[in-house]
């Protein structure tokens, strides 16, 4: 069978997902490249071997091109919507980076379109990858849980604590979105309704900002190393400081429409985490624990508490995953091209509805009240 031909828009950190997965797929291969980065642009085209003509700096471009059969969309949030839907409307399959836009009113743009055009496409949540949790899902859908009574959910990072390091786009409001809520919550309310299959019925959020400034990118040259990583040489000494305008951390709790109560503690100044992950569910049969990165060895587990394991003694026991639950986000999409989906990546249907969950945070933490949020779209 011929091979997808994938171009990449946004050349970062989270391209190398999308590249490595690419690269190791037997259904794809890397043709074309985009950045508005010339810099970052040549560094990349230079490591994977790109042809001048199939590296662009203007993603129409990139999209138009011929031998271009489908995308992914890795650049920053602010975005996201504008290329998602050149994309969309092109045709040719996407698949786009979360939170998956600014804000609820850009999703519903670009749901929109999406409903019109029927382009096949996969928002990134790539957490609905990892074997636990697809394995938690099977359980609790299975009915092993009984009736879910609560998800207790973290995820903690610690890089908000290393304030010498240039401001990211991901502290500026305008660019981001919202912070620790878009970056982090945003995949941890999308994991709760992936392995519970629950909705959100109502929110209530509290976020707060330790780090109220930090030094200005224009500070900074950047530059890369010899692996292609980039590296900021400082240019002024002190540094100029910017505003920080989104939140640190975001605690929120939730009402499900299975009945259960949610609670989620999201932050970036978890010290000492990496990517670290910890999902606590417990039903009136039994309870799992799903983790990622404990250890620091980004390894996704799972225990059980559960009658066919070990619920008569309230145990919780690390439990074996079955390799069909095993799989690979980049490979996923490849399978919804070639009309093998499994229907488990997040659409833009659940981008959407993702997306008003974060808009009703942002509106309790500013009023402190409790948002409802639309149960379907
Ligand atoms: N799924 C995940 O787990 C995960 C993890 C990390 C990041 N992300 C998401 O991926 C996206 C990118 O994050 P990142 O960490 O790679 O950011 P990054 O800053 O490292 O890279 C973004 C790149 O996009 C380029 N860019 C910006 N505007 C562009 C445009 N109009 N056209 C072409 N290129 C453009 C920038 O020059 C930069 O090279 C974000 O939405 C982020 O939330 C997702």
């Amino acid at each position: 069978m011929k091979k997808i031909r994938m171009g990449v828009i946004g050349l970062g950190g989270i391209s190398n997902v999308h590249i490595g997965g690419t690269l190791k797929s037997p259904d794809a291969e890397l043709v074309a490249v985009c950045d508005i980065d010339p810099d970052t642009l040549k560094v990349k085209g230079d490591l994977y071997g790109i042809p001048e003509n199939m590296r662009f700096t203007n993603y129409h471009d990139l999209i138009a091109c011929p031998e271009v059969d489908a995308i992914s969309n890795c650049t920053p949030n602010n975005v996201h919507k504008e290329i998602a839907i050149a994309v969309l409307k092109s045709g040719k399959p996407l698949a786009s980076e979360k939170p998956m836009t600014l804000n609820g009113a850009e999703a519903e743009e670009m749901y929109r379109v999406a409903q019109e055009t029927g382009t096949k496409h996969m928002i990134c949540f790539s957490y609905r990858f990892k074997a636990a949790a697809r394995y938690a899902r099977h359980l609790i859908q299975s009915g092993e849980l009984g009736t879910i009574r609560h998800v207790y959910g973290q995820y903690l990072q610690a890089w908000g604590e290393f304030t010498q390091m240039p401001k990211a786009w991901r502290y500026t409001k305008a660019v981001t979105g919202t912070g620790a809520l878009g970056d982090l919550g945003s995949h941890a309310v999308d994991l709760v309704r992936f392995m519970t299959g629950a909705e959100y019925e109502d929110m209530v959020a509290h976020f707060g900002t330790f780090v109220k400034e930090r030094p200005a990118l224009s500070n900074y040259k950047m530059n890369y190393d010899e692996k292609g990583q980039r590296k900021y040489d400082k240019l002024v000494d002190p540094p100029v400081m910017e505003e920080v305008d989104v939140d640190d951390f975001s605690h929120m709790m939730a009402n499900m429409t299975n009945g259960s109560s949610v609670t989620f503690e999201i932050t970036r100044f978890g010290f000492g985490r990496g990517n670290y992950q910890r999902f606590e569910i417990y039903g009136s049969k039994g309870a799992l624990v799903y983790d990622l990165d404990c250890e620091g060895t980004n390894e996704d587990r799972l225990q059980a508490c559960i009658g066919s394991f070990n619920g008569q003694t309230h145990q919780f026991n690390y439990v074996p995953i079955p390799d069909q639950f095993k799989t690979d986000q980049m490979q996923s999409f490849f399978d919804i091209i070639n009309g093998k989906g499994d229907g488990m990546p997040a659409t833009i249907s659940d981008g959407y509805i993702n997306m008003l969950a974060m808009d009703a945070c942002e509106e309790s933490a500013a009023e402190g009240k409790w948002v409802k949020i639309p149960t379907k779209v």
